[in-house]
């Protein structure tokens, strides 16, 4: 597998055709720093040619002493005497041109023959050295359509990381018309339909490199990009899928469908906490009540669920008590009505980065860091400070 770093996503998305299926491609220093420290036997690092010469060579230089069998292949718009000289000198081990695709071919195929022989054991696999994490699971839910499962998760995995306090994987078990990839304004490059087929070879690994990088702290797993393709998977792969995800993360946040199907109770089933939305409206709550009288019946915890009631503050006649009254459950959390959540939907970024202070983020903050990761801050990990000093979102 090659880890590819250009800032610019069209630049960034020709070379990783070129190099192959098995590229996972960054933009972000934060996310190269955060892919290369989470793939310990990953044996090549391309940076391409939007990658500045000074950062190229303090990368190399670090890898150098870090992780010698990590080589580093540059390329270059233009390449000449000097940049080569300085760039062999920091650690990169080569230099090619943008236009020349056999020469970067051959530049990768030699780095890697390189590596291993420096490494002449097979590099160690996650899975292998045992599970360095046990993720909490946590799964967004409503039976009813439109409660903002979709607008609530995303928050809710960018709130979790804090910055890239906490690894969070963010999974669209909405395979048919998931929202997650254009809220975040990601391409789906990848998706859970590529682990389709791949069978024994589906290990923590290969899940890892399923994920998209977002931001600090969050990689999203997205849903295929048509219904055809998602409906391909089967419930036992979503099952592995979930379970190998767990060793990759802090946090796995799942958003859903609007419906009981088999992927959404094999998530449930996996969840340690169920997160319930609904809006101040009867239909909604009337879904609600059968929602929990359902999970009563399949015999899922009710410690593990937290009723959030979005759109809160909507003027829609019911009161608290009306509402306390149907769902017979605690209300875990308000999240108001504004129309700054479309409007942040509509720019691709998430409220909780774009206005951490907006009551909506405080409210989806709340209930990140205060019910769902239990009051705990964030571990300060070497990655995620690198992560904070990153360049952040995009
Ligand atoms: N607190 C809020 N204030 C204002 N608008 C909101 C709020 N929460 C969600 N919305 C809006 O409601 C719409 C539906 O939200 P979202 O897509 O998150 O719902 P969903 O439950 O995921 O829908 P689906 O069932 O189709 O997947 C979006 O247009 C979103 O902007
Ligand atoms: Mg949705």
């Amino acid at each position: 597998m090659t880890i590819l770093y250009e800032p610019n996503r069209r630049v960034a998305q020709q070379f990783a055709m070129l190099l192959g299926s098995d590229t996972l491609t960054v933009v972000t220093s934060s996310d190269l720093a955060r892919l290369v420290t989470d793939l310990p036997g990953e044996w090549l690092v391309v940076l391409g040619p939007g990658v500045e010469l000074g950062e190229a060579m303090a990368m190399a230089a670090g890898y150098r002493l870090s992780r010698p069998s990590l080589g580093v292949v540059l390329i270059r718009a233009q390449t000449d005497v000097g940049v080569l000289g300085d760039a062999l000198r920091a650690g990169i081990r080569e230099v090619v041109p943008a236009d020349d695709s056999v020469q970067l071919l051959n530049a990768c195929a030699r780095s890697v023959e390189i590596s291993r022989q420096l490494l002449p054991v097979s590099p160690t696999r996650p899975e292998q050295s045992g599970p360095e994490t046990d993720a909490k699971v946590v799964t967004v839910f409503a039976a009813k359509g439109g409660c903002g499962k979709t607008t609530v998760a995303t928050n809710l995995a960018v709130a979790l990381a804090e910055g890239g306090r906490r690894r969070v994987g963010l999974i669209d078990l909405d395979l048919a018309f998931g929202d997650v990839a254009i809220m975040l304004q990601l391409v789906p490059e990848r998706s859970m339909a590529d682990a389709v087929g791949l069978g024994p070879a589906l290990d923590g690994r290969a899940v890892r490199a399923l994920f998209t990088p977002y931001g600090p702290g969050v990689d999203a797993l997205l849903a295929p990009t048509g219904p055809t393709e998602g409906e391909q998977v089967k419930q036992d792969l979503v099952t592995q899928i979930l379970q190998l995800s767990r060793s990759l993360f802090d946090f796995v946040v799942i958003d859903t469908p609007p419906q009981f199907n088999d992927h959404v109770l094999v998530a449930l089933d996996l969840s340690h906490q169920h997160v319930l939305l609904t809006t101040p409206d009867i239909p909604a709550l009337k879904n609600l009540r059968i929602t929990l009288d359902t999970f009563d019946l399949l015999n899922l915890p009710q410690e593990h669920r937290l009723v959030v009631l979005n759109r809160s503050d909507a003027k829609v006649g019911l009161t608290s008590a009306d509402i306390a009254r149907v769902i017979r459950t605690p209300i875990a959390a308000y999240v108001p009505s504004s129309r700054d959540v479309p409007v942040s939907i509509n720019r691709g970024v998430p409220i909780v980065l774009d206005n951490p202070q907006h009551p909506v983020s405080r409210a989806i903050q709340d209930l990140a860091v205060n019910r769902l990761a239990d009051g705990q801050p964030g571990r300060p990990t070497a990655r995620g400070l690198r992560g904070l000093l990153g360049r952040g979102r995009r």
